[in-house]
């Protein structure tokens, strides 16, 4: 019994959930993943989910809905103006996330076209933790620039620092000094920063921001579409907030903010977004454009349905049971994995487990995208649908160059309570065989490259005939096991 791990409640990976509705999955054989790989050239954006076994792309409108929420949909009240159901969205807003203006849009990147539209001039400079890729295209768009203030452990993959999305005070200082109060819009913060690994920042530091801000009259823009998880961590590893309750979490991180907006689609798995806030001259400035982009002030592009269970979903937020479901897998999957010697993102952070590509693909150099090639090739062999992370997920600079990705990773998204643990052993298990035949892996090149967000709809192909060599690696390890 010696040698027996005993998992404390709460650290164990453990479903607090049953299933009632499922779903069937298909494995499709490995001939049939190959043309299918192909046929999406090269990028798991464009594969269907005929082909995919388990789909780890996103936790992005793929979380799981609870009883209560499916339930809610029955009493969504249909009103172009004036719904009901608006009501009890703005009620809940106000319980979970202390704003008491809000303004609904579709999803979160439209809430991001709002707020740039209304506060972004071109010239502008938008300090943030780290960008995500659509509130950097969003920022361009309006004639701005981004500024990332990240610290200097922040980028280290292998680490244990337990709040790598914590901004540098110094360098936001100095940045606000360079470029003038006026050049700057607003800071931005992003709750559990997605593109360096769903990494939390710690409330000590979104109060030391928030000081900057105040002594510079500058607005504070939280991004909490992954804001649940980024408090679950504060709780895990901030002693300060150990005791206190996800929702005191919740509106101590929200009330530092001025502006505070999300992608529905993470934070109350369901669809939409918001943007709210406690001030009425910021809500002001951003009225107008609801009903010119997204809608009728009451619905933003929603359908009622969904607007009832983004009032459940956020209400859930708020229990820890369903918010640490996610989390606590990803924590086990990012052990296994870095116990096999695989390199990951450490410590564990949210949406997902993520692999340090750039280290599990050494030999194929930057240039020919290593993530999306570890992409490609875990989609061969297993059947499962990851994001790649890295250059194809960043843009062209002026002469036409790649700007390299500070980091090349591979997330494998964990949605709240869509996969059981067997399913997570198996992706484990089959991501040991590919680290042991990663030498067969290769590089890919552009065949086909959007000007914007090239990530979603690019096509590449292989530099060599390395996935027919990986296929039948498999084919002679596993036979015609699938
Ligand atoms: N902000 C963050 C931190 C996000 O992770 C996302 C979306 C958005 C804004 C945009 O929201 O998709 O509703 O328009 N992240 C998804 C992902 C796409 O897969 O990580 P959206």
């Amino acid at each position: 019994m010696a040698n027996i791990k005993f998992y404390k409640m709460g650290e164990m990976p453990l479903e607090l959930h049953k299933v009632r509705v499922v779903q069937k999955l298909h494995l499709v054989p490995i001939n049939r993943r190959l043309d299918a790989i192909n046929e999406a050239g090269f990028n798991t954006f464009r594969l269907s989910t005929k082909d995919v076994f388990l789909d780890m792309l996103t936790d992005s409108g793929t979380n799981a809905m609870s009883d209560n929420q499916v339930a809610a949909m029955f009493q969504a009240d249909d009103a172009y103006a004036g719904s009901q159901s608006f009501e009890r969205l703005q009620k809940a807003v106000l319980d979970v996330l202390g704003k008491k203006y809000l303004l609904p849009v579709h999803q979160g990147r439209a809430a991001e076209n709002v707020i740039c539209h209304a506060f972004v001039k071109p010239g502008n400079v938008v300090p943030t933790n780290y960008h995500f890729t659509t509130t950097l295209a969003h920022v361009m768009e309006r004639g701005g620039v981004i500024e990332e203030l990240y610290h200097d452990r922040a980028l280290v993959l292998h680490s244990d620092h337990p709040f790598k999305g914590n901004m540098d005070i110094d360098k936001l200082e100095a940045c606000i000094q360079r470029h003038g109060v006026d050049k700057i819009p607003f800071v931005r913060m992003e709750a559990s920063t997605n593109l360096i690994g769903g990494q939390p920042f710690s409330i000590r530091n979104l109060m030391d921001v928030r000081a900057v801000c105040d002594k510079y009259g500058i607005m504070l823009v939280l991004d909490a579409s992954l804001l649940g998880e980024n408090a679950f961590l504060v709780k895990q590893r901030e002693d300060a907030w150990k005791e206190n309750s996800m929702g005191d979490i919740l509106r101590t991180m929200t009330g530092l903010a001025d502006l505070v907006y999300f992608s529905a689609r993470k934070l109350s798995s369901s669809r939409g977004g918001g943007i709210c806030t406690n001030r009425r001259d910021i809500y002001a400035k951003m009225e107008a454009l609801i009903p010119l982009f997204e809608g009728f002030l009451t619905y933003g592009g929603i359908s009622v349905r969904e607007i009832e269970t983004m009032a459940v979903g956020l209400n859930e937020t708020l229990d820890e049971t369903m918010i640490s479901q996610s989390p606590t897998f990803i924590k086990y999957m990012v052990e296994q994995l870095d116990a096999a010697g695989i390199p990951v993102i450490t410590p564990p952070g949210v949406l997902g487990c993520h692999i340090d590509a750039g280290k599990f693909c050494e030999h194929i150099p930057q240039a020919e995208y290593p993530a999306g090639a570890l992409a490609a090739a875990l989609y061969l062999i297993s059947g499962v649908r990851a994001m790649e992370r890295g250059t194809i997920s960043s843009i062209r600079d002026e002469e036409g160059n790649d700007v390299l990705a500070d980091a090349e990773l591979l997330r494998l998204a964990v949605p709240r309570r869509v996969f059981t643990l067997s399913q997570v052993n198996y992706v484990i298990d089959r991501l040991q065989w590919l680290w042991d035949n990663r030498e067969l892996i290769g590089g890919l090149k552009f065949t086909y490259e959007p000007p914007v967000l090239r990530f979603f709809m690019g096509g590449l192909a292989p530099t060599s005939d390395w996935p027919e060599k990986l296929v039948s690696k498999f084919r002679k390890d596993f036979g015609d096991s699938l």
